[in-house]
């Protein structure tokens, strides 16, 4: 029964995606655009299946890609944002302990004798997203984000590596729960440190670049289709620009597309250095990058030249 329901979301996966390019075409659709590499290496993830390990600066669309990967397969995203000190009761599960003590006093209000079976009954466990993605019932496997893996502790990390190269988890109280349908694994990570040899040799392995100017303008278009063509060429361009600087802060995809919602609501069709100084607090968010870029001046930012000619 398990191997058949298997088979079968392996053949409707299949269906969904079958090459390469119609995994390109299915992001797209879903308004993520990636290039060959990284849809490549998403499909071999789906496909193989192995957990895969996205890498690259803030804000190149490392979330967004296991987002846009769920939706295509109109399958559930379950996420777990990792922290300093996370541990399985936030990760896996954790026994309600007030709804326990309700049912406690519930019972002897009715006079009732409570036996320990029926405290640990699956209706007092708090599921955490690694132990709903074991248990999703499918017709597709869940897609598994663990985001921002680096910012974990290294023996969390072995111990969700543990946990889902077996697929299954045992919980004392309650026996072991295998999945019908493992997840589809995504971690990404903003190299704050390197990880544990454990985990990365398990995974698929994916740099994304951050991308040039006309593709920046391309996601910008698709995310705030009320501004105009030019207008997110130019504010990319800008953008690209203000990076070769040495900011502490260098901005990224997501305030490309701030600037140019806020431009949009401003009612701007295109950038001068006047409105360029008006709106920078969009794009820059730290006081010596803003001292950097307005030493820089308006005029390169936005035309590329100093403003004398
Ligand atoms: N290739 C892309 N196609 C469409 N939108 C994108 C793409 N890359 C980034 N974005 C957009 O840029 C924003 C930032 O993306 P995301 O949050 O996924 O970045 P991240 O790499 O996870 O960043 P961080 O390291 O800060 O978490 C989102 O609004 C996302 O929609
Ligand atoms: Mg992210």
């Amino acid at each position: 029964m398990t191997t058949a329901a298997r088979a079968g979301a392996e053949e409707d996966v299949q269906r969904r995606i079958p090459d390469v390019p119609s995994l390109v075409a299915a992001l797209d659709r879903n308004n993520y655009l990636a290039d060959v590499g990284l849809a490549t290496a998403l499909f071999l993830a789906v496909r193989l299946p192995q957990p895969i390990l996205l890498e690259g600066e803030a804000g190149v669309g490392k979330t967004e890609a296991a987002k846009a990967l769920a939706e295509l397969l109109d399958t559930p995203l379950y996420r777990l944002q990792c922290y300093e000190g996370i541990d399985a009761g936030e990760a896996l599960y954790e026994w309600n302990h007030p709804r326990q003590l309700l049912g406690i006093r519930l019972a002897e209000a009715g006079g009732a004798a409570v036996t320990e079976t029926d405290l640990f009954a699956p209706q007092y466990l708090l599921r955490r997203p690694l132990l709903q993605a074991l248990e999703h019932p499918g017709p597709r496997p869940a897609v598994l984000l663990l985001d921002e893996i680096d910012r974990a502790d290294a023996e969390f990390e072995a111990f969700t590596f543990e946990l889902l190269a077996e697929a299954a988890v045992t919980i004392p109280e309650l026996g072991t729960i295998r999945a019908t349908h493992p997840p589809i694994v995504v971690l990404t990570s903003n190299r704050t440190r390197d990880l544990h040899d454990a985990l990365t040799r398990r995974c698929l392995y994916h740099w994304i670049d951050y991308p040039g100017p006309d593709r920046i303008a391309e996601i910008v278009r698709r995310r705030v289709p009320a501004s105009s063509g030019p207008l997110a060429l130019q504010a990319a361009a800008a953008i690209t620009r203000v990076r070769t600087l040495d900011l502490a802060k260098p901005p990224g995809i997501s305030e490309a597309i701030d600037w140019v919602s806020a431009l949009a609501v401003l009612g701007v069709q295109s950038i001068d250095p006047g409105t360029a100084e008006q709106t920078w607090g969009t794009i820059v968010k730290n006081r010596d990058d803003l001292e950097l870029v307005g030493s820089r001046g308006a005029a390169w930012l936005v035309e590329g030249t100093d403003g004398q000619g």
